[in-house]
């Protein structure tokens, strides 16, 4: 069985990336770094549909955690083959003048950092095999420039553009890396959302709804499984048309 590393997979997006790569015979390792419950209740979800899980509790944003979450996940469920990058910290937005290089470094650590940290551990196995699947989940926000969140907006481009990088760097050796990236999806964290932003968003969006966690769910399982094998470096937006290419 393949195992599949979902981080931020508590909640969210995560929890539904995690379930539906379940689903797809994928035993995944539920990272996050607080909610056990949370994550402990999308164990429980994949285990009782006949899946594989773990939790896999470590920050993706601490060196020596993620080194010792990689050694259980291997202890209990054997090599990582494919690593999901979508955990998040908090987004702050703010104007210009009031963000500071911290702001930038807090989104990099997550969006670049984690990311890095996490394929360097993991490279030499898959080099050996010749395998391996990265899908990073980055965000409309890149191509849409959104205010007052340069932070964010800038962390997500700089993921892209690694991701990019690797494609090409690791492609010879039978690794693959893409970029799934969201629009606006409803998650637990939205609940008290604005109606009238969400009415004035799905305007913009030709499809006419807001996307599901399971439209982003199944994109990613799509990029990991065999079929993707030939499809590396690219961008796929998942905002039903509102960003094009
Ligand atoms: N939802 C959207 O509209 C949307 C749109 C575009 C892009 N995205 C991207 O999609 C991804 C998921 O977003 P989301 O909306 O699902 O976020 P979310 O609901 O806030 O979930 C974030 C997850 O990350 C975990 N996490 C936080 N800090 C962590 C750490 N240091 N180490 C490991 N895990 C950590 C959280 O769990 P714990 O609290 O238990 O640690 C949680 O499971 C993000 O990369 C986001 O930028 C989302």
């Amino acid at each position: 069985m393949k195992v599949a590393l979902v981080t931020g997979a508590s909640r969210g997006l995560g929890a539904v990336i995690a379930r539906e790569l379940g689903s797809a015979g994928w035993a995944v390792a539920v990272n996050y770094a607080n909610d056990t419950d949370g994550a402990n209740a999308v164990v429980e979800r994949i285990r009782g549909t006949g899946g594989t899980a773990i939790p896999a509790k470590f920050s993706v944003i601490d060196s020596e955690a993620i080194k010792r979450g990689l050694d259980a996940i291997r202890t209990a469920l054997g090599p990582v083959d494919l690593i999901v990058n979508n955990a998040t910290g908090p987004q702050p937005q703010m104007p210009l003048m009031e963000q500071s290089w911290l702001t930038y470094v807090d989104q990099l650590e997550f969006f670049v950092k984690a990311p890095l940290e996490l394929l360097q551990a993991v490279l030499p196995d898959w080099r050996a095999r010749r395998s391996g699947r990265v899908i990073n989940i980055g965000s409309e926000v890149v191509e849409l420039g959104n205010p007052n969140f340069g932070n964010y907006v800038s962390a997500k481009g700089a993921m892209l553009a690694m991701s990019r990088s690797w494609a090409r760097e690791l492609a010879p050796e039978g690794i693959t890396v893409n970029v799934v990236s969201p629009g606006w999806i409803p998650v637990e964290r939205h609940a008290s959302a604005d109606k009238a932003a969400m009415q004035a968003y799905i305007g913009e969006v030709p499809a006419g709804r807001m996307g599901s966690p399971e439209d982003i769910a199944h994109t990613v399982v799509f990029l990991a499984s065999e079929q993707a094998s030939f499809i590396t470096g690219q961008k796929v937006a998942v905002n039903g048309g509102r960003t094009l290419l």
